[in-house]
């Protein structure tokens, strides 16, 4: 008698065993489709807006450029958002206004794993970091994807004494405490940002 129940016992725990590891392979299976998703739109947003940057370089020069930084990254992240029901924004290591791109804490956490990564040898060129988080408001998805410094970024994100006077003059207007300089070619800039909310904390 006293085996049997032992029996009994064992295929319950057995089963809800089973069902533990199959929904956590669910939960797996929905985070990977929400990171492939993710992966999708950092790319077309960074496509699309290194496309914009080469195109203005050339017809109209620096000082045109700076509004694909500026205006348009904002506009397309905004987009975006729209799009997917997802917040899409780009955040930056260091940042030309403080109320602008300014990464918050999860996104600092995140960036400093980047560089950390990087300093082990990984590259950039695929590196993603993704998590599901409780806060306060509800159950999101956030997902980050390194954006990293190229030649032609130095121009408005370089050294100072590299970039043109005519530039200078402008962030000088427009970024009285900018901090984006002083990068090199390589360097991780900052990152595309994505939250995607998943249902009320208490679901
Ligand atoms: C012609 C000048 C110019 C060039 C070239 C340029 N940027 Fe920017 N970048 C800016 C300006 C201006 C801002 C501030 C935008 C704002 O008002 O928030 C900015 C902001 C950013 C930000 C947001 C964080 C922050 O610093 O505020 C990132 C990330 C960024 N740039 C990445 C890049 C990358 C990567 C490249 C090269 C592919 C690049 N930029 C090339 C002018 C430039």
């Amino acid at each position: 008698m006293k085996q049997k129940g032992t029996g009994i016992f064992l295929t319950v725990v057995g089963i809800v065993a089973v069902l533990i590891a199959l929904a956590a392979s669910l939960a797996q299976a929905e985070v990977t489709d929400r990171e492939k998703a993710a992966s999708e739109v950092a790319a077309s947003f960074l496509n699309e807006l290194g496309a914009a940057m080469k195109r203005e370089m050339t017809k109209g020069g620096p000082t045109e450029a700076i509004k694909v930084c500026a205006d348009l990254a904002p506009e397309i992240a905004g987009r975006l958002s729209r799009e997917h029901g997802w917040r899409v924004t780009r955040v930056g290591t260091r940042v030309r206004s403080p109320l602008l791109g300014m990464p918050d804490a999860w996104e600092q956490t995140a960036l400093a794993e980047f560089a950390e990564r990087a300093a082990k040898g990984e590259t950039f060129t695929g590196m993603v970091h993704s998590e599901v988080v409780t806060e306060p408001g509800g159950r999101y998805y956030r997902f980050m994807k390194p954006i990293v410094v190229q030649p032609h970024c130095l121009l408005c994100h370089g050294p100072v004494a590299q970039i043109p006077p005519m530039v200078q003059e402008v962030l000088r207007q427009r970024y009285p405490f900018d901090a984006a300089v002083g990068y090199a070619a390589g360097d991780l800039r900052g990152a595309v940002s994505i939250k995607q909310p998943m249902g009320n904390a208490s679901e």
